[in-house]
């Protein structure tokens, strides 16, 4: 065995190589509906009561969200009208797309395709363009392209795993588009895992009844990055870097928005852009840290779109619903919470408690396979680490017994890496894992179109959005690689409504703070203190103790159930 583990953990491991022949041989059942719901409801973040409260301000006031998403909605805002000079302005574009992943790329490249010139759109980035969550999603895209498959199927499994709180317009879009887009991927040069006579290989995602998972390896997503960068790349559209929104910008006279207030994060200035069409791809709020769990998120995931897409009157819907990816790194702590993909499971590791059980049918959603490893740590059937993380195995090694020798390092190549950098030869030694917040449900609601809605649905003029930062697609729970599909198929549907709405409008709007009026009265009405602002942009670690002070993992252990 290795170095990697300390004694104790080597100890533990033992049990997980002896049980190893027995758990071969049987196979786990898939649970009853009521026996998932019955498992999620006890066990899921989602259901405790501490982790939630109501919105108090705004157009969608009473509805349930996060507690740390609460605070950002019930926030100031950070731009002061008073102090920025909206006379000069420094972009004046046709389009404006704020975020800097793939639903962002899309977005851009769908508007150009569409007739927009590539100096007419402008697409705004928090940090460098790519560094987002698409490029760090691993396991794959679905999209049911064979025969024995079909869209209708994709769409039940979806619906299914969402807990049927999705918007069915939506996930119909989304898997009727499926195959163009892997299509459209292909004729970018996007290298899919295939056989030596050229078929696609595709695996199976928790939840899904059939394989349609399209993977490069265990880099898929940045892979999908890979070739819509360069595509925007080559075709001349505009970037600015490391400048993301502080505020959106309407027309006072007509209440559409009309651009954003943009911050340079290098020398602290303002940036004014005005567009006729602005698209929000800011993606979710995965760096909350939401009831203290760990994240797989990059830095940027801080809400910024669904605040300021709520302070312009958009509705906001399943933001009750966060998803805790069941297998986040619970040791070695350098690396504490981030990603063990999903094709683990698919490719057939299981997961092992500390007494060597498998204790749940791997592929089950992804929020009854999370609930299942809290219920064995909460239980005291968890392996603790020597800094008390609590966490199960999952049994990698029997990929290769199943599918044979050299199976893991050819299909998880990043993952085998990535542990070998700390002395953990996932060939030979389980993992120890626990659930990580991973993804933002729910988010602005919008139609078809990808034009954000109001709560009496009508569309914000102006204003559309793709990707993590809406609702409905998902409902209350995603299946895998339904995230890098959302981002295409609604990136590229709100660059082709971007385009219409270019063609179709002739004038160009005003710009205004106006908007920020109404809302910064109701946060006067409920006595939002002063310094609590939003966006935040980047996630404060420096022990402020209202905001991530403590260790996350030891809040896990702290939790009573
Ligand atoms: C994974 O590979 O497990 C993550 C990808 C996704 O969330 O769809």
């Amino acid at each position: 065995m290795s170095e990697g583990y300390p004694l104790e953990l080597r100890k533990a491991i033992r049990v997980v190589e002896e049980t190893r022949e027995e758990r071969l041989k049987k196979k786990y059942r898939r649970l009853t509906l009521e026996e998932r719901d019955e498992l999620v409801k006890k066990w899921h973040p989602d259901y405790r009561p501490d982790t939630k409260r109501e919105l108090k301000v705004g157009p969608s006031r009473g509805a349930i969200v996060y507690n740390e998403v609460a605070d950002l909605l019930e926030a100031w805002p950070i731009a002061d009208p008073s102090k920025i000079d909206l006379s000069t302005i420094d972009y004046d574009v046709d389009i404006l797309i704020i975020g800097g992943g793939g639903a962002a790329a899309s977005a851009a490249l769908w508007s150009l395709y569409s007739g927009i010139e590539p100096d007419n759109i402008l697409i705004a980035t928090k940090l460098r363009f790519g560094d987002a969550n698409t490029v760090k999603a691993q396991g794959g895209i679905q999209a049911a392209d064979r025969p024995v498959d079909s869209p209708v199927r994709h769409y039940l499994d979806t619906i299914g795993g969402g807990h049927f709180a999705n918007k069915p317009e939506l996930v119909r879009a989304l898997v009727m588009d499926a195959p163009f887009i892997i299509k459209w991927l292909e004729d970018l040069g996007m290298m899919f895992d295939k056989t030596g006579e050229g078929e696609m290989i595709e695996y199976s995602g928790g939840g899904a009844s059939r394989r349609r998972l399209h993977c490069a390896r265990d880099y898929t997503g940045l892979e999908i990055m890979r070739v819509i960068r360069d595509e925007v790349l080559n075709k001349g559209i505009n970037i600015l870097e490391f400048s993301p929104a502080i505020e959106l910008l309407t027309d006072p006279e007509t209440g559409a928005v009309s651009g954003a207030v943009l911050w340079n994060l290098e020398t602290s200035e303002y940036i004014i852009v005005r567009s006729k069409v602005t698209i929000l791809a800011t993606g979710g709020f995965g760096r909350l840290h939401l009831a203290g769990f760990p994240t797989t998120n990059h830095y940027g995931a801080t809400a910024d779109g669904i605040v300021l897409a709520y302070r312009v009157g958009a509705n906001l819907r399943d933001l009750d619903s966060a998803q805790y990816h069941p297998t986040g790194v619970a040791y070695p702590e350098a690396i504490l919470g981030e990603l063990i993909t999903e094709k683990c499971r698919s490719l057939g590791a299981q997961l092992v408690n500390v007494n060597g059980e498998q204790f749940i049918y791997e592929l089950e959603p992804r929020d009854v396979v999370a609930s299942a490893i809290i219920r064995e740590c909460a239980e005291g059937r968890g392996v603790l680490t020597p800094t008390g993380v609590c966490g199960v195995w999952l049994d990698l090694p029997m990929i290769d017994m199943i599918r044979g020798p050299g199976t893991i390092k050819k299909n998880l190549p990043a993952m085998y890496r990535q542990f070998k950098r700390h002395g953990i030869d996932i060939t030979e030694e389980p993992v120890l894992t626990y659930p990580t917040l991973h993804y933002q449900n729910g988010g602005i609601e919008i139609n078809v179109y990808a034009q954000v809605l109001t709560p009496q649905g009508t569309p914000i003029p102006g204003l559309l959005a793709a990707g993590e930062v809406t609702g409905g697609v998902h409902g209350k729970n995603r299946l895998m690689g339904n995230s890098l599909l959302d981002i295409l198929v609604f990136g590229r549907r709100a660059g082709m409504t971007a385009a219409r709405i270019v063609k179709e409008t002739s004038s160009k709007p005003k710009i205004s703070f106006k908007h920020l009026e109404k809302y910064t009265a109701e946060l006067e009405k409920i006595n939002v203190p002063k310094t609590r602002k939003a966006p935040i942009i980047l996630p404060d670690y420096r022990g402020n103790p209202d905001y991530r002070g403590k260790n996350p993992y030891l809040k896990i252990l702290e939790i009573t159930y």
